[in-house]
């Protein structure tokens, strides 16, 4: 069975650090393969795992909607759009990634998106674990081309208005009528005894803390020197932190 993780929270809260944390530790536990999907349309999933995309999903939607006169004769619509959108798949090493892209643009999208979602179906049934990087506005998962979630990771970082948005987020989830198995909230670049204030703005959150990721330095070394997340040593305070709260949410 495949469990679909969505990562969320507000602009650099660290998504795409835990995502990538996520990959590493269920690489590390043998629990893959894992199809790492960037949704994200300023994409950086794909450096956080040392991996590099060529095409989205983005583009080959755009691709099939500008050369939908000339599909080559006698293949059927779909089957192309499906060839197309499989291209946008990165085969690494036990883990897959697949890039979403800009939004669309103007013009009617429903068919290829409708495609598109069944595409994802589809190709997340190959994979135990799916990890999804979201953009702040949960852009892709209101627009349905991702699917409804199993768990949805809402990160903050250590501040009131950090744990407010990702209430918000929550909210958001509920408005768009998104199914959720489960919600958590995770607090990035917190110490492990919380401020009293910030604990209180934790409780009236009213989501479950799946727990606290220490400030790690080597993630932004790791990010400056262009090395992936994956490659982190187990030492990692990050790592660490990453592995109790997977072992907690899985
Ligand atoms: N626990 C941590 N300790 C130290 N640095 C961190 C930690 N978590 C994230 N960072 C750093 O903070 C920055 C933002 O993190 P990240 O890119 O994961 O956030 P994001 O939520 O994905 O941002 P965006 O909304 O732009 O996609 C990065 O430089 C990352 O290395
Ligand atoms: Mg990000």
């Amino acid at each position: 069975m495949t469990r679909i993780v969505a990562v969320a929270g507000k602009g650099g809260t660290g998504k795409t650090t835990i995502a990538g944390l996520l990959v590493r530790y269920l690489q590390a536990s043998g629990r893959t393969p894992v199809l790492a999907v960037d949704a994200d349309p300023d994409a950086n999933l794909a450096g956080a795992l040392g991996m590099t995309a060529e095409k989205t999903i983005g583009g080959a939607r755009e691709d099939f909607f500008q050369s939908k006169g000339d599909i080559p004769a006698g293949i059927p619509k779909e089957a192309y759009l499906e060839v197309k959108l499989h291209e946008a798949v990165v085969e690494g090493k036990n883990v897959d990634l697949l890039v979403m892209g800009r939004p669309e643009g103007a013009g009617c999208y429903c068919y290829i998106n409708n495609s598109l979602r069944k595409y994802l179906e589809v190709l997340a049934k190959n994979y135990p674990y799916v990890i999804i990087d979201n953009e702040a506005g949960l852009e892709h998962l209101s627009r349905r081309t991702t699917q409804d979630v199993d768990i949805l990771l809402v990160v903050s970082d250590y501040s009131a208005n950090g744990v407010r948005a990702a209430k918000r987020i929550g909210e958001l989830a509920d408005e768009l009528h998104l199914r959720v198995g489960a919600r958590y909230l995770i607090i990035n670049g917190a110490p492990a005894t919380l401020a009293p204030h910030f604990a209180e703005e934790v409780e009236r959150a009213g989501i479950p803390v799946a727990g606290i990721v220490p400030v790690d330095e080597l993630l932004p070394q790791y990010e400056r020197e262009e090395k992936p997340l994956t490659a982190l040593p187990d030492s990692s305070a990050a790592v660490q932190s990453i592995q109790h709260i997977a072992q907690k949410i899985f």
